[in-house]
């Protein structure tokens, strides 16, 4: 595939060589007459040098001009406001019976692919799953964590899983067995652990093997939950969706995951029932400066 690259309007350079600055990737170089894209790197479609030119002279194939949005020198969110928003993102475990607009959830995109990806590949994709899917999501968790609980309790299928998954693993379920049995109990129940009953499954997810996918798909659902909070949503990264995700290849397809996709994140979406009235307080993590 050809390199697509910035393009220069020579008519509008100035020389000044701000985007030739900007981009460590040696795809541009100044010439007399002004920028060029004829360095020596590879383009990876940043927009960096777009982002910064003080004339609009610069601009890149895979961004249309009507979708860039010009940005004031100052953020119109202060730190203290950015701060509020942290503060009100909490995990939602109540949600209204009322279903999400589809608007709303494309709004959770744009804001979610905002984020940093590794060399820009952005490789998420997103699946919001609504209606009756869920109640064969939670039936399927249900059943697997079911058998992961026999499992546990029997020495013979510890010792099988140990060898399969690891002792970590054995380990690392016996201590979230509570949690575990009260979920697969609220299911026989009707109830929901899992998702906490709400109206969408959000899940960010890329192909198997796609470069420095996790980080980048945890990124964008970290703007997803800060979006959906902005817009008075709720959301609840749900981690009880990765195990059986990860352990059977089958799970993903009751996600309604692509086939050969990777779930990085799951998270329950929806109108809380509940407004947290104040702030959390943290445990004060160890903080290194060197
Ligand atoms: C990786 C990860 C997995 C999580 N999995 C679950 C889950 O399966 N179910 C759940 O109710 N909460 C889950 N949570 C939510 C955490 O319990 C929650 O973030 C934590 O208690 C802090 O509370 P807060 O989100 O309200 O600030 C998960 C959070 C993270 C980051």
């Amino acid at each position: 595939m050809d390199e697509i690259r910035p393009e220069i309007d020579q008519e509008r350079c100035t020389a000044c060589g701000t985007c030739v600055e900007i981009c460590r990737f040696e795809v541009l170089k100044l010439r007399k007459a002004g920028a060029a894209p004829c360095g020596i790197g590879t383009c990876i479609a940043c927009g960096h040098c777009v982002a910064v030119c003080p004339v609009g002279a610069v601009s890149h194939p895979l961004m249309p001009a009507g979708e860039i949005v010009e940005l004031a020198a100052e953020p119109a969110v202060s730190l203290d406001d950015l701060t509020d928003l942290l503060r009100r993102r909490r995990s939602v475990r109540r949600y209204a019976d009322e279903s999400v607009p589809e608007e709303a959830l494309r709004d959770l995109v744009a804001a979610a692919i905002l984020a940093p990806s590794g060399h820009n590949l952005q490789p998420w994709e997103f699946t919001f799953v609504t209606g009756g899917r869920l109640d064969d999501i939670r039936a399927a968790a249900a059943e697997y964590y079911r058998g992961l609980l026999e499992a546990l309790a029997d020495d013979e299928r510890r010792r099988g899983l140990a060898a399969a998954a690891g002792e970590g693993f054995v380990q690392a379920m016996d201590s979230l067995s509570p949690a575990l049995m009260l979920m697969v109990r609220a299911h026989d129940r009707g109830g929901d652990r899992l998702l906490w009953g709400a109206p969408v499954l959000a899940m960010v997810h890329a192909p198997q093997g796609a470069p420095a996918a996790e980080a980048s798909c945890t990124y964008a659902a970290a703007n997803m939950m800060l979006a959906a909070t902005a817009q008075g949503l709720g959301t609840c990264p749900i981690g009880f969706l990765g195990i059986p995700a990860t352990a059977d290849p089958s799970f993903t397809g009751v996600l309604g995951l692509p086939d050969g996709h990777v779930l990085h994140v799951g998270m329950a979406l929806g109108r809380p029932t509940t407004r947290y009235r104040r702030s959390v307080v943290r445990r004060e993590p160890p903080i290194t400066i060197i």
